[in-house]
């Protein structure tokens, strides 16, 4: 077989199933010299044995935990991190639930294997916030209940009075969720008892030294632990062990645990009550029967434990002193002895601790229990009380070894039997190993009739005096015959005399060795009777912990049941533990113990020899040698390495069995390394299943970048793919676009140049066709003076020679005729106002046209004329001659046009006042109407009357109606009137005329224009002269002598009546006007 060169590069032999030759001496021979040369650990197979160095050696470092992390479990030293790795691993890959058996001699190292392989899993089990936390409870339960559950003793200084059997529960992905202790039976008479050179239980020592002054008054203990009866009285001191800081690291423990500080204090109360107890002394009296019965020497211990738990002292003391029997339900107080006074005392101090430690498991287990319901993976980690050998072994060494006793039961069975008989199943070629197969001890000691532990539960409930000596009478009847069984009567009866077998003693020859238990209180620590007196008492405490400790005392649920006995409770938890143990796949750690003396560097043979025997290690490598270190069913082999092979990856279609064939065969493994059984496959060396595991991973790291390879590749892929469609529709889109465009404009040019093109064309085929058209014309004009000559000069001898005048005349008169015809029925309306006239239709009419209208318009005039009245055209003659006299000379005549001149506005015909007027104008009257006759001296109007007639003006002054002033026609030398719309005038009197000598007037009128128009008329006819008309904005007038000049001023003023003569000084006047 080719070694592992890490196994044998190492000191002597690694792996002793390497060793060669093969003997226990050369077995011992290796361990020794690798323990000489601080290799402590040496494998057989996967089981490591470790040898307690008893001193701290560099190998637990971090830097160790990371090269054994993953790391193969043949390719590196052996180590204890090797198999802690290697269960880690196969829980967490696997999915196997695994266990750690720690197994060995009490001081042989389990418990700190134990907490290395926790520190291990701790270490390399995932990170995070929530996972240290688990981690930290889970790690921090060890110094508490060492605290609490361990103790010096001779062997070891550190020693575990307890059994610990802790489950870690992991997620699926190994990461620790939390988990449960189970504690297994304390050994609580070390509360009250211990051997001289051993200590009580950690804590005392612990809170005297490290509780804080302030801690202690409360709980009225004092430093000194010599003050104790418990602690014995005694230099408590451990070289090397600095109790003070022991408890300050408890106590943050239990804070980081999850304790309350109440919780703590409650506990520390129950720990001081029990060294308390331990301190009430009973001394004897007599009572008034002269029985003796015991009372408290000293009520200062009691007095203190009932402040402390509220509890009256009275209540105490009566418990303490005295025993209530029920009997015939009848209750009877009987007084206690001294000795029973001091066992109820102790039985209460050790009842308080053990259920105080149970309490304390619970409450850690509250802590770091798991709240999920998924799925877990567990990994049990067993550190139990070893093997013990003292002088004096009593009923605690008997169940401490009766467990060792099973543990190495289950080793035999799950390792060397279950081994053997698999091969046999498998019908392997296979030569038996002989073991020793400890059933036999097993069932002596926990058989339900005839073993050890029935038999004293026997003789414990049987009713009548139970001594230990009728329990070993009875064994002694019963075990007679037992192989491993003796005692001084048994030997007596094989005539054999042993000095060392006592009278009171029997002796089990363990698997581990023979030991002689003294039969000294079996039966009492069996019974673990607590008077119910003391259990009430406790119950009735207000201290709410120590009260929760001790229910059966509440009266209503007292039972009169016994409790089941210290053995048979043991042995139901064993049968527990077994059934956990059996459950997962076994991992082993077999702790050895190089010396007595807690020595480092002694490696004492015999001891060593006596535990390499007891603990079967020969054996073991014997069957390990000769049998297969591994093996697999065909289906979960050929799924966990088919990828090795190109036969069965990815899929064999054939059986598992030849598939794992094919594999094994194409990987080249060496067919003695290989065992086909029936329903597995079995592998020789662990070698070649790390080798396989190798190749896996190896092949797995690149499967995993194939897969990476092939995703990154079919993503890179797919991405390009994408990108690429879309780029295709990009572009198609962009260089549609373009295209689009293009198109556009070269549409838009290849119109322009159409366009320009079709009209280029166009217009040279419009000016061709122009050419033509002038070329046919030419031609036709041509052909035509060509023809007109041709015909002229050949018909010119047909013609007369005046044809073309009278031609000419024809037609001139037939053009005439048609222009006088069309005249005729187009002439314009005959209405004076219409001056139109239909234009010529030849240019040679235009002047005959233009005569034409000259003739019609007049001729249309005269015919109006003819049709007129006389009164009407007398009428227009005066408008006629008015508009002579004052058109565009006077803007008062423009309103004139409109009025018709009526000449009469007086009604001089119909008013008889007017007879005289009447008369005085004589049917010569011309106009008769009311002026204004302007006050030449203030230039104030009066209306005046006036008058025109044939030969005169005559003026009346409208209320007389008398003519005052009569001016003769010949006498007006002129008449001045203004530009303006007034209606002043002044009437210019010839200087010779008879009224003249007043001089001339200034009269204003509504009928101006009417009244000067007749005035010139009537002048012109009876005088055949004109009126001298003035109009001027300036004219002198003749008041008399004094002449007076007139100034016309044109106001803005619209409304005031007009016009207001001002005089203005003697020789002028203004006359204001609008
Ligand atoms: N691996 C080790 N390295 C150094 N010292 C050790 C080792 N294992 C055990 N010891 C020493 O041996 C003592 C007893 O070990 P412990 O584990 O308490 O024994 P057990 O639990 O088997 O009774 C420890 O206190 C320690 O001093
Ligand atoms: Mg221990």
């Amino acid at each position: 077989m080719e070694a592992n060169p890490s196994l044998l590069d190492t000191v002597g032999v690694g792996d002793l199933v390497l060793l060669d030759p093969l003997s226990e001496e050369s077995l011992l021979q290796n361990l020794k010299e690798r323990f000489r040369h601080q290799e402590i650990y040496t494998y057989i197979g996967n089981v490591v044995i470790s040898v307690n160095p008893y001193q701290p050696l560099p190998i637990y470092s971090p830097q160790t935990v990371e090269d054994y992390r993953n790391s193969n479990f043949f390719a590196v030293k052996p180590h204890i991190y090797a198999i802690a790795d290697d269960a880690y691993r196969s829980l967490r890959d696997r999915d196997k639930d695994q266990c750690i058996l720690i197994t060995g001699e009490s001081g042989a190292g389990k418990t700190e294997a134990s907490k290395q392989v926790m520190a291990y899993v701790a270490a390399v089990c995932g990170k995070g916030e929530e996972v240290n936390q688990v981690k930290e409870q889970l790690l921090q339960s060890n110094p508490v209940l060492e605290a609490f559950g361990n103790a010096k003793t001779i062997r070891n200084d550190n020693s575990s009075r307890f059994g610990k059997y802790m489950d870690v529960e992991f997620d699926f992905k190994g990461q620790p969720l939390g988990g449960v202790i189970s504690n297994y039976l304390l050994e609580k008479s070390r509360v009250v008892r211990h051997v001289k050179g051993e200590r009580n239980f950690h804590i005392f020592y612990q809170l005297l030294a490290g509780g804080s002054d302030q801690l202690l008054r409360g709980l009225t203990l004092g430093r000194d632990c010599r003050r104790y009866g418990y602690l014995g009285r005694e230099d408590p001191s451990l070289p090397g062990v600095d109790d003070a800081a022991n408890f300050r690291a408890v106590q943050e423990a239990m804070t980081v645990i999850g304790f309350s500080p109440a919780e703590v204090q409650a506990l520390l109360d129950v720990a001081a009550v029990v060294l308390k107890l331990g301190n009430v002394e009973l001394g004897s009296q007599f009572q008034a029967s002269g029985m003796e019965s015991c009372s408290i020497q000293d009520t200062r211990a009691v007095r203190e434990i009932c402040e402390l738990i509220g509890l009256p002292e009275s209540v105490l003391e009566k418990a303490l002193c005295s025993r209530t029997v029920e009997a015939k339900r009848e209750k009877v107080v009987t007084g206690l002895s001294v000795a029973q006074g001091c066992y109820g005392r102790d039985a209460l101090a050790k009842n308080i601790y053990s259920r105080l430690f149970d309490w304390l498991v619970n409450r850690i287990n509250a802590s770091i229990k798991v709240d999920t319901s998924e799925r877990r993976k567990v990994m049990g980690v067993l550190d139990i009380y070893g093997f013990e050998i003292f002088q004096t072994n009593s009923f605690e060494q008997f169940v401490i070894n009766y467990c060792n006793e099973k543990l190495q039961q289950v080793f035999i069975l799950m390792t060397l039997k279950e081994e053997q008989e698999e091969y046999v199943r498998e019908g392997i070629q296979w030569t038996p190993v002989d073991f020793f197969d400890n059933s036999i001890i097993c069932s002596l000691i926990e058989d339900g009739k005839a073993g050890i532990l029935a038999m004293l539960d026997e003789e414990c409930l049987r009713p009548g005096v139970v001594t230990e000596e009728t329990f070993l009478a009875k064994l002694n009847q019963v075990c007679a015959s037992h192989k491993h069984y003796e005692s001084r009567a048994t030997q007596n009866a094989r005539h054999v005399t042993d000095a060392s077998l006592a009278g009171p003693c029997f002796r089990v020859h363990h698997y581990a060795g023979k030991v002689t238990y003294n039969v000294t209180g079996f039966v009492e620590k069996n019974n673990d009777l607590l008077f119910r007196d003391l259990s009430q008492a406790m119950w009735k405490a207000r201290h709410e912990l120590l009260r929760s400790l001790f229910p059966e005392g509440d009266p209503q649920k007292a039972s009169l049941r016994r409790p089941p006995t210290a053995g048979s409770q043991f042995k139901a938890s064993i049968a527990t533990l077994m059934k956990n143990l059996y459950s997962k796949n076994p991992n082993y750690i077999r702790c050895i113990k190089p010396n007595d003396n807690k020595e480092p560097g002694v490696f004492t043979d015999g001891l060593v020899q006596m535990q390499v025997r007891y603990l079967g290690l020969l054996e073991n490598v014997r069957v390990r040698r000769a049998g297969y270190a591994y093996r697999q069913g065909y289906e979960p082999c050929l799924e966990r390495y088919k990828m090795l092979c190109k036969q069965t990856w990815p899929k064999w279609k054939g059986g598992a069995r030849d598939g794992v064939q094919a594999l094994l065969t194409e990987l080249r493994i060496p067919p003695a390394e290989l065992a086909y059984g029936r329903s597995k496959i079995f592998i020789r060396t662990p070698r070649t299943l790390f080798d396989l595991e190798d190749r896996r991973r190896l092949r797995l790291a690149d499967l995993a970048s194939l897969i990476q390879a092939t995703y990154r590749g079919w993503r890179c892929r797919t991405h390009y793919q994408q990108m690429r469609k879309s780029q295709i529709v990009i572009s198609a889109w962009f260089r549609g676009q373009a295209q689009r465009k293009r198109f556009e404009q070269m549409k838009r040019s290849a119109l322009l140049i159409q366009t320009w093109v079709r009209g280029w064309k166009s217009r040279r085929l419009l000016r061709e066709l122009k050419h033509q058209q002038r070329c046919s014309q030419a031609a036709a004009t041509i052909s035509a003076y060509w023809k007109g000559y041709q015909t002229r000069k050949e018909y010119k001898k047909y013609f007369r020679s005046g044809a073309s005048a009278t031609l000419a005349n024809f037609i001139y008169r037939r053009l005439l005729q048609k222009f006088f015809l069309g005249l005729r029925s187009s002439l314009p309306p005959l209405v004076v106002t219409d001056r139109s006239w239909p234009p010529a239709p030849y240019k040679f009419l235009a002047n005959t046209n233009e005569e034409l209208k000259k003739i019609f318009y007049p001729w249309k005039c005269k015919k109006y004329r003819d049709r007129l009245t006389p009164q009407r055209k007398a009428l227009l003659q005066d408008k006629l001659c008015a508009s002579q006299l004052f058109k565009g000379k006077k803007t008062l005549y423009a309103k004139s046009l409109q009025q018709s001149f009526q000449g009469e506005y007086l009604g001089l015909q119909k008013n008889p006042r007017y007879r005289a007027l009447q008369t005085a104008a004589e049917g010569k009257l011309v106009l008769a109407d009311t002026v204004r006759k302007v006050n030449r001296a203030n230039g104030k109007a009066v209306p005046r009357l006036f008058l025109l007639t044939k030969n005169h003006i005559i003026l009346a002054d409208p209320k007389a109606a008398q003519p005052k002033t009569v001016v003769s026609l010949s006498d007006i030398q002129s008449v001045s009137v203004t530009r303006f719309s007034d209606g002043f005038f002044v009437l210019h009197l010839n200087e010779t005329s008879t009224v003249g000598a007043k001089g001339d007037f200034l009269l204003v009128s509504d009928h101006l224009i009417e009244l000067v128009t007749k005035l010139h008329q009537t002048l012109l006819e009876t005088t055949a002269k004109t009126l001298n008309l003035q109009v001027a904005d300036e004219f002198s007038t003749q008041f008399g002598k004094a002449s007076v000049a007139i100034r016309i001023v044109e106001t803005a003023e619209k409304n005031g009546a007009v016009p207001v003569c001002k005089k203005r000084g003697s020789h002028k006047m203004e006359v204001l006007v609008h």
